[in-house]
């Protein structure tokens, strides 16, 4: 810990100088009004404490801090300047503590300690640094100076901040779709969510808001998550090689520390106090084709049935904005869509789902019924003089929802009955950061109404976007009763995932941004946003088939699977770009229809454990410092692991492989982990590896999900002389029966050795899916068996019409052996 550093020493750190006047405000040395400089002002020393079961609360004499015992893993530390605490209210949180947790508090001459059974937070008492440590004394993460605030004379309230060491061998993951690298050492960055239209490798910010990130020091990891709405920054030792900072231009100094020392576990505690996504319906993570726009009904029309007629799979098909009358949200162009219904029903028969768009600006029109019901009610948000928030967007003259109240948000989600009655199964909300055209969002004096703690759009701005999903989703899920509702939000703040899923927003058709893409899904992922996705083919640009294709095979491992491209470019569909391009697309749209009941488990680790669905190869192998710099490869749940080619006429690439061992998929050839090994990529492969030892469930590759009864679902068994876990889960799909129990979770353990393997398996649940037996696989069996048991009783091999061997078991099967 370091604990020398007297106090003058930070009185010319960073401070956030603001890049022009209208996106923050001037209050260093104000030229206009010639104000004086406002000190930074510093805790001090330890005065006393008192506490209140879990939480502890320290004083300066002044300033007050209080230390929260949140689980045995996650500690909250608050900062009041004046000893006030603002109310505890948090959109990001959805936390409720259901366990005993142990703590206590300790004194020692020089400090004091929160402890718990994984945890110790030392509170320094002759400068008031906090740190924290685990039970070995081991310190992880620790302040570099005393957590710090200046008034802000302009508005009231304070700039909060927080230093932090930098070990000199640290990494820094997070922070949700940053176009940077993994590791964000080095960098300064902010939040303030923007519509980026056509956006850069590293331009900040972006879309959304993810103030939490992931240090990972000497092989063990542990998270930082400040929660505060208002525009915020971070600084990884770009300033100062020794120290990372963040700090904000308003509301509280909040955060926790996530203890790790996994990663993994780092981003499952995030998610279990930020909550996870709700199990998406399965067709929401099939093949979906989107542009801007498909219209009229009749190019909607020849679009799906060209999909079936060349039989490549797709689940949905979207409506941008020209669907809609004068761009008014929940109207429709009767022009280009005479009989919505008619048409939804028609693609619906032929298994197609339509999904739209609803932006949050509302036209300033009296004849428009969501204009006048808002305006009766005064639901739209209002300036600091209370003029309306008027701006333009594509509808012309707008004004826009105030999310924040919940009744705005019960309204709005009432508003979709329509769209729902019509037969519309998905939602996309879209220029929600919010998006204004020529001034780019909202000004800060906008008011909202936040929850009944009030406060201006300095502090309503990053999660605006994530009110609106949520008031969408919650409508949706009223309207669509039991059923699941879908959506995604380009917008968001921590949090969002218990509503919505997310893209990255309008992204480049260039090769560079297929990179950015795999850097942003890893990224979010970690973030605690698995059910995100880029536009694939790339927004803005043209892409030649190859850039396509292979944007495509990243597309099969990306867990929302979309193209989209805009308004003004060339046909994207998987046939636009000629027939050898198409086979190819067509192969890997068939695989993500293959892969689709080991992504839907990988949904339900999400939704249930909190794991992250993209992991990096940082997150599975922390403690070698090499390995933290990787960011091509990734596993894609536990047990797919791929590397998408990134380059133009790539004929091979370097492909790292954890330790283990592996296959790969296209030729079930085995790798030796632990290294890296030269892979060919042609054309209509890529580097894409199943673990040895694990179970993957395949579907037969449908039209689009539900296509028909699986009688057998068949499963294949990569041999590995080890013992591997793998899981299969299934439901209804689309209800949420699930939270009731309603499915069905099976545990496999197989257990290799050089001359058998034993499968066993146990099942949680109450559903009963619909095929009532496995087709059990063998690859890599490195002897030929010349007895298969199962559960007691012999049973042959068969062989399949490619002359693959397999055995017929029973669904409910508890052990198999082979000898
Ligand atoms: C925004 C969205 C894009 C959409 C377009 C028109 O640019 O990011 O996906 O197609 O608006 O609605």
């Amino acid at each position: 810990m370091a604990d020398t550093t007297k106090k003058e020493d930070f009185a010319n750190e960073i401070i956030p100088i603001p890049e022009t006047i209208e996106e923050g405000v001037q209050h260093v040395n104000n030229p206009v009004l010639d104000l004086p400089r406002i000190e930074k002002q510093y805790l001090t020393t330890v005065k006393g404490y008192t506490q209140d079961r879990n939480v502890f609360y320290f004083t300066d004499g002044r300033a007050k801090v209080e230390i929260k015992v949140f689980s045995e893993e996650i500690i909250r530390v608050r900062l009041a300047p004046e000893g006030v605490f603002l109310a505890d209210f948090s959109y990001a949180i959805n936390y409720k503590a259901d366990q005993y947790i142990n703590y206590q508090l300790a004194e020692t001459e020089t400090h004091y300690l929160v402890k718990t059974n994984a945890v110790t937070c030392y509170i320094q008492k002759d400068n008031f640094y906090v740190s924290f440590g685990d039970t070995d004394n081991k310190i992880l993460n620790a302040d570099f100076a005393p957590m710090h605030w200046e008034e802000n004379v302009d508005y009231g309230g304070y700039y909060v901040y927080c230093t932090k060491q930098a070990q000199a061998d640290e990494t820094f993951f997070g922070l949700g779709d940053k176009a940077s690298n993994l590791n964000l050492r080095g960098r300064r960055v902010r939040n303030w969510n923007s519509d980026t239209y056509s956006y850069a490798f590293n331009q900040d910010p972006l879309y959304k808001t993810i103030p939490f990130y992931i240090g990972v020091t000497d092989g063990d990891a542990y998270g930082i998550f400040f929660d505060n709405t208002f525009k915020t920054f971070f600084d990884f030792a770009a300033e100062h090689h020794d120290q990372t900072s963040f700090w904000s231009e308003g509301g509280e100094l909040q955060y926790y520390y996530i203890h790790g020392p996994q990663m993994l576990d780092v981003v499952k505690r995030y998610h279990s106090i930020t909550g996870t996504h709700y199990m998406p319906p399965l067709w929401g993570i099939g093949y979906h084709q989107c542009r801007w726009s498909y219209y009229p009904e009749a190019k909607v029309r020849d679009t799906a049935n060209e999909f079936r007629k060349r039989e490549i799979p797709c689940d949905a098909i979207y409506l941008d904005i020209d669907y809609m009358d004068g761009y008014r949200c929940f109207t429709w162009n009767k022009r280009y869509f005479p009989d919505p219904k008619k048409m939804i029903a028609d693609l619906a028969a032929d298994g197609f789902k339509t999904v739209v768009m609803i932006d949050p600006g509302i036209k300033v029109d009296d004849q428009y019924w969501v204009f006048k019901q808002g305006q009766e009610n005064n639901y739209f948000c209002r300036r600091g003089d209370d003029y309306f928030m008027e701006g333009f967007v594509w509808p012309g003259r707008c004004q826009f929802p105030d999310f924040t109240n919940p009744e705005v948000r019960t309204w709005w989600g009432t508003l979709y009955k329509g769209l729902v009655e019509d037969g519309v199964a998905g939602f996309w909300n879209d220029m929600n950061e919010p998006a204004v055209f020529g001034r780019g969002t909202f000004p800060d004096d906008v008011r909202h109404q936040f929850e009944g703690h009030r406060g201006s759009h300095r502090k309503a701005h990053n999660i605006y976007g994530m009110q609106m999903v949520r008031a969408t989703y919650e409508g949706l899920k009223k309207l669509y009763r039991n059923k699941r509702p879908f959506t995604i939000t380009r917008a968001a703040y921590s949090g969002t995932q218990r509503y919505s899923s997310v893209w990255t927003g309008d992204n480049i058709a260039t090769w560079e941004h297929l990179r950015i893409g795999t850097l942003q899904l890893q990224r979010l992922s970690v973030s605690g946003m698995s059910f995100c996705g880029t536009d694939i083919g790339g927004f803005t640009g043209e892409p030649d088939g190859e850039l396509y294709t292979r944007w495509m095979q990243f597309g099969v491992f990306s867990p929302f699977m979309r193209v989209h491209s805009a308004g003004d470019t060339r046909d994207r569909e998987p046939w636009s770009f000629g027939t050898e391009w198409e086979v190819i697309c067509k192969k890997f749209i068939e695989l993500r229809y293959k892969l689709l009941p080991y992504i839907y488990t990988a949904f339900w680790q999400q939704h249930r454990y909190g794991d992250p669905i993209l992991r990096p190869i940082a997150m599975l192998e922390q403690h070698l410092a090499k390995n933290l710099q990787r960011e091509e490869e990734f596993c894609f749940g536990d047990h797919l692991l791929v590397s998408p080619v990134l380059h133009p006429g790539q004929l091979n690439k370097i492909v790292y492989l954890p330790a283990g061992a592996w296959y790969y998929y296209f030729s079930n050839q085995y790798f030796v982990g632990g290294q890296e090994h030269q892979i060919d990529t042609p054309l209509d492969e890529m580097p894409f590896f199943v673990r040895a030892g694990a179970i993957i469930p395949e579907f037969p590759v449908m039209q689009y999900t539900g296509e028909f009864k699986i009688e057998s679902l068949r499963i294949n068994y990569y041999y590995a002389e080890s013992s591997v876990e793998s899981y299969i889960y299934s439901d209804h799909g689309d209800t949420f029966a699930y939270e009731q129990d309603v499915y069905m979770d099976k545990h496999f353990i197989a257990e290799g050795s050089k001359q058998s393997v034993s499968i066993r398996q146990a099942e949680y649940g109450l559903y009963t899916p619909n095929y009532s037996s496995f087709q059990l696989y063998f690859i890599g069996l490195p002897f030929t068996p010349k007895q298969i048991t199962v559960d007691g009783i012999k049973v042959n091999l068969q062989q399949d019409e490619e002359g693959a061997s397999y055995v017929q078991i029973d669904r409910d099967f508890k052990k198999i052996t082979l000898q």
